[in-house]
């Protein structure tokens, strides 16, 4: 039985449709873009198909799973199924990583509310005298603009969850979520069209087979799958914890993942080319998007302005379907653990995240100089952190966990997929391949075997 007073999604599609709201966001344009540019494109995106395949998807199912059989946050659900026993550590590493990701989120997310609103005004619709790279280090390097925007981005995404995240987003994924599904594909095939369409088709689908040698980019490629698929911390526990109705787990997972890994590709091949076409560098770093795609609206020409307007509005709303799920992860568990209101708690986490969010948010101005890890600034280093250890390692726990700490044929049950091949495939992956290949990637990624 649920608890009391949770929500339920009120239909199949419903929580398909959250789960990949949750999904498609930031990680599939901003930070798949800038990662893979930074990765050396091809060969990183295969290795981070394979992280996808092998390893994303079975832990999508088990979060599901693990979610609907207990019908409680991420914490909760552990200690649900298994009380008294250690697993829990997994949620409470889940909360810890949603304070973290969406203190970076709401960052980015302001950066792209700020660039909508200057679409809307008509400002970005020609390039200002600066150009639009610098109009970008301009307004990141300001001592206060960033946290303005921040700011509206965040208290957006508290106001939502403060109704409840069923009515606050079911819109948003219903009708906005498909429409940025169209717009990128239209920008796709026009970015196509700039005259760097072969250099950009190959630096993404080309692979350069000595990158393989670098072990940093396997991190990179795990932490992203983790990232973009919402992974590895209990937000698709929480979001199946308010499934109610029979649903067949294995095609929920397969559609989520299929789709996010869709959207981030079809974001790869409208920016690519244009990278090359305007002699960027893709190793530009986290500013990519925001450097490129204003050149892009500016090339179409008269009417350009309203592709920048759609472009950031849509991407705006994604995001904010995305940081409404992390926000939930951390609220669900203080509403359940302290007996906080919906209201209480999605006020005061969402003002805590905010609050840590403002040295990320400051760290390309007055904390321009700040480095924490190598030579990662405040906000990169927040998410080096959580996406690629936190992630991974919460997910390595939710695999041992399903894969070994239940019963065979409960999980076999439970996960819907029944005593099938691919049923044992997938417990296969989660008690060895997963496990093993994520605990290689953290020691290569220390330096383990170079
Ligand atoms: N998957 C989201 C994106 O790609 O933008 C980010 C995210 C949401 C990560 C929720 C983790 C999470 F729990």
């Amino acid at each position: 039985m649920p608890e009391q007073g949770r929500e339920q999604w009120a239909s199949r599609l419903g929580f398909i449709l959250a789960a990949m709201g949750s999904a498609v966001g930031l990680g599939n344009v901003w930070r798949f873009s800038y990662v893979t540019g930074e990765n050396g494109g091809a060969a990183f995106l295969l290795i981070y198909l394979a992280c996808i395949i092998l390893i994303g998807i079975p832990i999508v199912m088990a979060e599901f799973t693990i979610g609907r059989k207990a019908q409680s946050d991420a914490v909760g659900s552990f200690e649900k199924l298994a009380p008294g026993k250690p697993w829990k550590a997994a949620g409470l590493m889940g909360v810890a990583a949603a304070f973290m990701i969406l203190s970076f989120y709401g960052v980015i997310a302001g950066w792209i509310v700020y660039y909508f609103i200057n679409y809307l005004t008509g400002n970005l619709w020609t390039a200002p005298a600066e150009g639009y790279e610098g109009f970008f280090v301009d307004f990141i390097t300001n001592p206060w603009h960033p946290l303005l925007w921040q700011f509206i981005f965040m208290a957006l995404t508290i106001a939502i969850v403060y109704v409840g995240v069923k009515k606050g987003i079911e819109r948003a994924n219903k009708i906005l979520m498909p429409l940025l599904g169209i717009l990128l594909v239209v920008l796709s095939i026009y970015s196509l069209t700039l005259g760097g369409a072969s250099e950009g088709l190959a630096f993404l689908f080309t692979p350069d087979w000595s990158a393989l040698g670098d072990p940093s980019i396997y991190i990179a490629a795990l932490g992203q799958a983790f990232f973009s698929l919402s992974l590895g911390m209990g937000a698709l526990i929480t979001y199946g914890g308010y499934l109610s109705q029979k649903e067949h787990l294995p095609g929920a997972a397969y559609s989520v993942a299929g789709l996010d890994t869709l959207f981030a590709i079809v974001a790869g091949v409208m920016i690519f080319p244009a990278v090359f076409a305007f002699g960027i560098e893709p190793d530009a770093g986290p500013g990519l998007v925001f450097m490129i795609m204003p050149d892009v609206f500016d090339s179409i020409g008269f009417g350009g302005g309203l592709f920048g307007l759609a472009f950031f509005f849509l991407l705006a709303a994604a995001a904010l379907t995305s940081a409404v799920s992390l926000l939930e992860v951390a609220v669900a568990y203080f509403i359940r653990k302290f007996s906080w209101s919906r209201k209480k708690a999605a006020f005061i986490i969402g003002g805590i995240i905010f609050l840590i969010g403002i040295p990320s948010s400051l760290g390309n101005g007055i904390l321009g100089n700040v480095t924490i890890i190598g030579d990662r600034g405040i906000l990169d280093s927040m998410d080096y952190v959580a996406s690629n250890i936190f992630l991974p390692l919460g997910g390595l726990i939710i695999a041992v966990f399903m894969g070994w700490g239940w019963k065979k044929a409960d999980a076999l049950r439970d996960s819907d997929f029944g005593d099938t091949v691919l049923g044992n495939l997938w417990l296969f992956l989660l008690r060895f391949l997963a496990p093993i290949a994520i605990f290689l990637i953290f020691l290569s990624s220390i330096g383990l075997f170079g």
